[in-house]
């Protein structure tokens, strides 16, 4: 029987948007699946949501709703995210399940029967106005080293120090506010500091890890292992640990565990047999993970499946980390775009797809996305020369032709000494097996190169036969059919060999070749007496425009440097709704989209700016109270909305002839945001 290969991604957090740095490890698994799938291996690609934790709890309570609501928004977005972009999961499912239930159930008592659990008292942080203990990204304070204010409690971004949070000066809750105090509790812990021999031996097995992630495991465990904490008291949104009331499995625990039970899920679903599948001697588990994972990953994972008699993983794929124009990906340089932004752009997503690829390599190196080069190799690799070569014998087959193709290939005419090659395509077939290896070993920028070459070539032939020229000439019209024949077989290897980067495109270039869906045994064939359909246009060059949108789009205006950002929204700051009106009452209200033309500080005004609004047939003063939130020139050139038609109104400083529309709490200290609408949206249009 075929063996299987099981691979996962590391599962998202299910409290925040899918960014285009969780995009590069979805990419680049989905790459290395659909390669194996068009190899017909059986090859599962499992993920799920990881959705337990205090962050989510706490977001839950800052928005009103529950847990389960804000895991079930957020399971929506992701899977609408990772569809966009083509990421074809078997299974995506969630980590607040009763399989991930019943498995950290299972792993949890084998772990204690296997006397692999220990309880220890530890005093940490608590919040008292709360009634909770404290995370250490959830306490702040001044740096014990360089005096930094509104520091974590885990390290200083300033000065680079970790410490404890109680090492903090004055330290605060950022949940309440409040100080702290230091408070007793029960937690249990994994034996961690016994597995160092079988961690040893795990990580020394090849193939587990690239190189240098194992080098820095090594590291890890000639440091010495600690026993590993994994619960937390409540109030907590996770599993209760069986036998221990108010205590909870810290979400480290259970979320890897969703990567086996998002399997089994899966399985139920499909009549599969789980512990067959999973458990099989020649069954192969892949992870894809970041490397700020790897310590996770490495060394609790492996160590808690074995202690708790289950198998492990046979090799992990770590990634760096994303970077765009070479520095940290920034909301407030627009540069930490969401796939959903990106995908509301209106560029293809493929193009994020194919960049990515040709950047990535077996190595954990950060890769830089940088929207020149981006622009740059789109339009004119896929572009201009991949796509390019259909367009060039496309128009010739339909109109002289009847889109059927010839019985056989032109010969290679070639004055160098490639001669030993009949035809273009025997040349370009040449590459397959290094390109399958390099696809197989994830190199994928060397697979990108060597692709590229291959489409040169054709190219090059394209420039040598003169299609163009032939088609002048009467005597010719068999050589222009064998030629033209040639150039769609040459497009159609090149398109197997981009399928598992572009499969989208490679989707449509299958409707036009009138054929069903490619897979690598393709390559063995040619396509010949065949008739394709009609060409039509496969894709459209990206626009320095488009990338100025997105990043416009992404920019989110740094929240007031003396606001304490870190205080969260609680439920209390939600107003109560207004009393019900008609849609006569409603329509009263001219709103109307308005670009702002200019905007400045007003002398002796502490909390307005003061705004020119363009409505595409007037001008209107307004003074807004937003000082508090928005620097005057971050505005400029901005749309957003305002109401019209309100009655001017005379104030100190001049006619204040309407106002923008804002949205806050009661609180303003919890945050102040003007609307602005789509892009598209253009000043004078009414809001309805
Ligand atoms: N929930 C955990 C993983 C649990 S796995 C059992 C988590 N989630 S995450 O949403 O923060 O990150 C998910 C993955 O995205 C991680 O592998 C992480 O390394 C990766 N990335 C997050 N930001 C990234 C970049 N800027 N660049 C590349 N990958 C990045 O960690
Ligand atoms: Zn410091």
């Amino acid at each position: 029987m075929q063996n299987t290969t099981i691979v996962t991604c590391a599962l998202p957090y299910a409290n925040g948007d899918i960014h285009l740095g969780h995009m590069v490890e979805h990419i680049q698994a989905d790459i290395w699946v659909r390669f194996q799938k068009m190899h017909q291996r059986r090859c599962y690609f499992i993920c799920a949501d990881d959705t337990h934790g205090t962050p989510i709890m706490l977001k839950a309570e800052q928005q009103g709703i529950t847990p389960e609501q804000l895991i079930e928004a957020y399971y929506k977005a992701h899977t609408a995210d990772f569809a966009g972009f083509g990421i074809a999961y078997d299974h995506f499912y969630t980590t607040n399940s009763p399989e991930n239930k019943f498995v950290a159930y299972d792993i949890y008592n084998k772990l204690k029967a296997n006397d692999k659990i220990a309880v220890k008292t530890i005093s940490q942080l608590f919040d008292e106005e709360k009634q909770m203990f404290l995370p250490d990204r959830f306490v702040k304070g001044t740096c014990p080293k360089c005096k930094s204010e509104d520091q974590y409690g885990d390290n200083c971004e300033k000065c680079g120090t970790t410490y404890a949070p109680t090492d903090l000066i004055n330290p605060f809750s950022v949940v309440s506010g409040s100080t702290p105090v230091l408070r007793e509790s029960e937690h249990y812990f994994y034996k961690l500091s016994g597995a160092g021999n079988f961690l040893a031996s795990w990580l020394g097995t090849s193939g587990r890890l690239q190189s240098e992630a194992k080098n820095k495991m090594q590291e890890w465990l000639e440091g010495g292992l600690q026993d590993w904490d994994i619960s937390r008291d409540k109030p907590y949104f996770g599993f209760e640990i069986p036998d221990a009331p108010g205590k909870y499995f810290y979400v480290w625990l259970d979320a890897p565990v969703g990567y086996l039970s998002s399997f089994m899920h899966f399985c139920t679903q499909n009549g599969l047999d789980f512990n067959q599948l999973w458990n099989a001697e020649d069954t192969e588990i892949y992870h894809f993970i970041g490397k700020d994972i790897l310590y996770f990953h490495a060394l609790f994972w492996p160590a808690v499946l074995h202690d708790a008699g289950y198998r492990t993983p046979n090799g992990l794929f770590v990634h760096g980390f994303l970077t765009v124009d070479g520095q940290k990906m920034s909301k407030s340089r627009g540069t930490f775009i969401t796939a959903r932004s990106f995908l509301d752009s209106g560029i293809n997503p493929e193009f994020y797809r194919y960049y990515i690829a040709s950047k990535l390599t077996s190595k954990f190196e950060d890769i830089d996305l940088s929207f020149d080069d981006f622009v740059a190799r789109i339009n004119s690799e896929l572009v201009g020369k991949f796509v390019n070569i259909a367009a060039r014998s496309a128009g010739f087959m339909a109109k002289r032709f009847n889109n059927q193709l010839a019985g056989e290939l032109a010969t290679y005419i070639t004055t160098d000494n490639l001669a030993q090659y009949q035809t273009i395509i025997e040349r370009i077939l040449v590459i397959r097996y290094e390109l399958a290896d390099l696809y197989q070993s994830r190199e994928f920028s060397k697979a990108i190169k060597l692709i590229m070459s291959a489409v040169d070539e054709v190219n090059q032939y394209v420039d040598q036969v003169k299609p163009w020229l032939l088609a002048k000439d009467e005597a010719q019209q068999a050589q222009l059919h064998l030629v033209c024949t040639t150039l769609i077989n040459a497009f159609r290897v090149l398109s197997i060999y981009l399928k598992p980067v572009v499969p989208n495109l490679v989707g449509k270039i299958e409707a036009f070749l009138n054929i069903p869906a490619l897979t690598w045994v393709d390559l063995d064939s040619l396509l010949l007496n065949h008739a394709i359909n009609d060409y039509s246009h496969l894709i459209t060059r990206v626009e320095v425009a488009q990338i100025n949108n997105l990043i416009e789009l992404n920019k989110v205006v740094a929240p007031p440097e003396d606001a304490p950002q870190t205080q969260l929204a609680l439920k209390s700051s939600y107003e109560a709704i207004a009393e019900t009106i008609s849609i006569d009452d409603f329509s009263k209200i001219d709103l109307r989209v308005a670009k702002i033309v200019a905007a400045s500080h007003v002398k002796g005004a502490d909390k307005l700016i003061q705004l020119t609004l363009d409505l595409g047939n007037e001008q209107r003063n307004v003074f807004a109270g937003i000082k508090s939130a928005y620097d005057p020139a971050d505005l400029v050139g901005k749309h957003t909305v305002m109401v019209a038609n309100l009655a001017a109104r005379k104030m100190k400083f001049g006619m204040s002839e309407g106002m923008v529309l804002a949205a806050s709490f009661e609180d303003k200290d919890c945050g102040l945001y003007i609307l602005e609408p789509h892009a598209g949206a253009q000043a004078g249009m009414r809001v309805r």
